[in-house]
């Protein structure tokens, strides 16, 4: 695991509410619609602390096993603490782990699965490890819903005229080189569409919503504060500009007057 990308338990614990909100809920139950009767098997790809199951066993029919696949041990242990999430029956699912990259993902895995899922992922992996999730999936006949990946457009109120010079700092960020691994960044979520698309596979597309105000001013602050970092790690010429800009921003935040929306992209695909 790269310790430059590691999440930790804290951010995902922070930002779980909201991407419960955001992710889009008619992809959902047309997930569920593809699954066959009869016993479910998930597979959560970048499953961090288990928040896909929490938002997501409820809505499909039990009962429900669900693998966790990270390769981070730490977060999926954590996913197996305290109560597991119920099915839409009111049962508790199951939960098992498997630590692995994802690169090493095969259809093998993902034999009698019904379903991949993955959330907040596709735009920190590599070309390669995105390839190797589309072709497990498509080698396992296996659907996949695959939510919230980042699409670069961020909206943030009021405007300035910095916003459009961090964001592309930023998104040039996401794109860095990390250890030897080029990562996807924006464009994450239209190459793994364009990916099953062109196996052949049907896929439908959603643009989902972070809608950040000073309803959950942490969420705003930290989201905000590790947008601008990262934008000045990439340009550090923005350092001298993205002070004052931070301090602006933090003095509407604190007045109620600062919000963001962040622009995802979630996708179901499925075999024709
Ligand atoms: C932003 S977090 C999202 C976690 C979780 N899906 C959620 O929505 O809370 C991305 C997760 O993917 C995992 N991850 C990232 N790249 C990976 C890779 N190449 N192989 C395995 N796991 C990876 C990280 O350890 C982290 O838990």
């Amino acid at each position: 695991m790269s310790g430059v990308l590691e999440v930790s338990s804290e951010w995902l614990a922070l930002r779980e509410a909201e991407d419960a909100r955001a992710r889009s809920l008619p992809l959902a139950e047309a997930a569920a619609a593809l699954l066959p009767p009869g016993p479910v098997t998930v597979h959560d790809l970048g499953s961090g602390t288990g928040s896909m199951a929490r938002w997501l066993a409820p809505l499909l029919p039990g009962p429900q096993t669900w693998v966790l696949h990270d390769w981070n041990a730490d977060l999926t242990a954590h996913a197996q603490r305290g109560d597991a999430p119920r099915d839409r029956h009111g049962s508790a699912v199951a939960l098992r782990s498997s630590v692995e990259p994802l690169e090493q993902l095969t259809a093998a895995h993902l034999a009698a699965g019904s379903l991949v899922t993955a959330s907040a992922l596709l735009d920190v992996l590599t070309a390669g490890e995105a390839h190797a999730i589309v072709d497990a999936c498509v080698a396992a006949r296996v659907p996949a819903l695959l939510s919230l990946s980042v699409t670069g457009d961020v909206e943030l109120q009021p405007r300035d005229p910095r916003d459009r010079r961090i964001a592309t700092a930023f998104n040039h960020h996401q794109r860095r080189e990390v250890e030897g691994r080029r990562l996807l960044g924006p464009y994450a979520g239209r190459i793994v569409e364009g990916l099953f698309s062109l196996a052949g596979w049907n896929v439908r597309r959603a643009l989902t919503t972070w809608r950040l105000s000073d309803r959950d001013p942490r969420l705003l602050t930290e989201w905000f504060d590790g947008w601008v970092e990262a934008a000045e790690q990439q340009d550090p010429r923005l350092l001298d500009e993205a002070s004052g800009y931070r301090e602006l921003r933090h003095a509407q935040l604190r007045r109620g007057e600062f919000s963001a929306v962040v622009y995802h992209l979630d996708l179901l695909a499925w075999p024709r």
